[in-house]
């Protein structure tokens, strides 16, 4: 067997499932025309599965704020956060985001992949244990991998299956770290987050909760599932990214331990690769800016995602059980996944086709996501489409 033989299998899979001309998952984007539409495959199409819940991307505040950037500070770094490439802005950013959270310390990454990779596998090593949802994102995954400490999953948003594991673990809970995200990337369901906080509390476990979607998009201010919960106080640890509510690219974690600030010195995520750019940094500071100015985005997201949910489950189909702005359409197979994506780009509506590992349990998903910046006419657009799809499409 040689080096790139077991590359062939993908490569037959490939060739049997797709359909020809477009890739599902090699999808370009040919011409970008705002926050929801954009040209693929020569046609205008609306997006409806992307993570740009605020539609900030095309903020004018923040493109001005990213083009003064780029002209004084010129177009990268060339450096890791620990050498040449921390800038006043970066140092800047950690302060505001420690100051939206109200903690006493943060972090500023290069992506939110990067942040989780970093940050878990340096807080926990081996001899202690990390209590991960089996629907984590791959990055938490591969950063228990990295950690050396012993991973155990608990199934997905099962309180009863974390406390049966959390009192399995005896006095080692105190070197226990429970990992939790607040938004669910692929159902778009929410962790039962005050319940988690409750099993912290009364096991002495530490918590930590990736906000990567619910930032901006949950909590009176745009914090996440902890604000929305209530829980902030018993949350160690808060992990997210600049890639979805924020409009760019970047990670970040947030924490009331002064020991975050040692997690420098020693994560590699962090010293080993280069950190964002000026222009990166200008326009997540000034989404951040707008996030706790403008409530009114997220009133509007939810009042979206009301509409795409309530009209697609009046429709009939198979959703994620929380109403949401990702809103995720089940069909029994992965042909019919694929066959309905195609048909649905075909009519001008771009969504996520989601076959597992990235999907949980095994499911295949058209993924949609909806933004603040959609209009009622293009979300009416997106359900009239899914009107014509023959159920059947989706079922057995
Ligand atoms: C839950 C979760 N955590 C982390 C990440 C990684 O974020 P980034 O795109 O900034 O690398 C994602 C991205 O999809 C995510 O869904």
């Amino acid at each position: 067997m040689g080096l790139l033989d077991k590359l062939n299998t993908i490569a037959t899979t490939r060739e049997t499932l797709l359909p020809p001309g477009v890739d599902p998952f090699n999808v370009v984007i040919e011409e970008i025309h705002s926050s929801t539409e954009a040209t693929i495959a020569g046609q205008r199409v609306i997006l409806a599965g992307t993570n740009n819940y605020l539609g900030l991307t095309f903020n004018q505040q923040c493109i001005d704020a990213g083009k003064e950037a780029l002209t004084k500070e010129g177009t990268g770094t060339t450096g890791s956060r620990m050498a040449n490439g921390t800038f006043h802005g970066h140092c800047e950013l950690e302060k505001e985001l420690a100051l939206f959270y109200g903690c006493s310390n943060a972090i500023v990454f290069s992506t939110g992949f990067v942040t989780n990779l970093g940050v878990i596998s340096t807080l926990a090593g081996p001899g202690d244990v990390i209590v991960l949802d089996a629907d984590s994102h791959a990055s938490i995954y591969d950063a228990c991998k990295m950690s050396g400490a012993e991973m155990i999953r608990f199934r997905h948003n099962n309180l009863v299956d974390l406390e049966k594991k959390l009192q399995r673990l005896g006095s080692r809970t105190a070197k226990t770290l429970i990992i939790v995200e607040g938004i669910y990337s692929m159902l778009g369901d929410c962790a039962p987050l005050a319940e988690i906080a409750a099993l912290k509390r009364k096991y002495g476990t530490w918590l930590m909760v990736d906000e990567a979607h619910s930032m901006g998009v949950l909590g009176d201010h745009g914090r996440g599932m902890a604000e929305a919960a209530d829980v902030e106080k018993d949350v160690d640890f808060i992990v997210g990214t600049f890639s979805k509510s924020l409009g760019s690219i970047g990670g970040y974690c947030v924490s009331n331990h002064p020991e975050l600030d040692l997690v420098r010195y020693i994560t590699r995520s962090y010293i080993f690769t280069a950190s964002p750019s000026p222009a990166t940094i200008a326009t997540v500071r000034e989404a951040l800016r707008i996030i706790h100015s403008q409530p009114q985005l997220r009133t509007k997201l939810w009042e979206n995602a009301g509409l795409l949910y309530e009209g697609l489950k009046e429709l009939g189909f198979e959703l994620g059980p929380d109403p949401g702005p990702i809103v995720a359409i089940r069909a029994a197979t992965k042909e019919k996944a694929l066959f309905a994506w195609k048909a649905l780009l075909d009519q001008g509506v771009y969504v996520n086709l989601v076959f597992p590992p990235a999907a949980p349990a095994g499911l295949s998903l058209l993924r949609c996501s909806i933004s603040a910046a959609h209009s009622v006419e293009q979300i009416n657009y997106i359900l009239k489409i899914f009107s014509e799809m023959p159920l059947e499409t989706f079922s057995d």
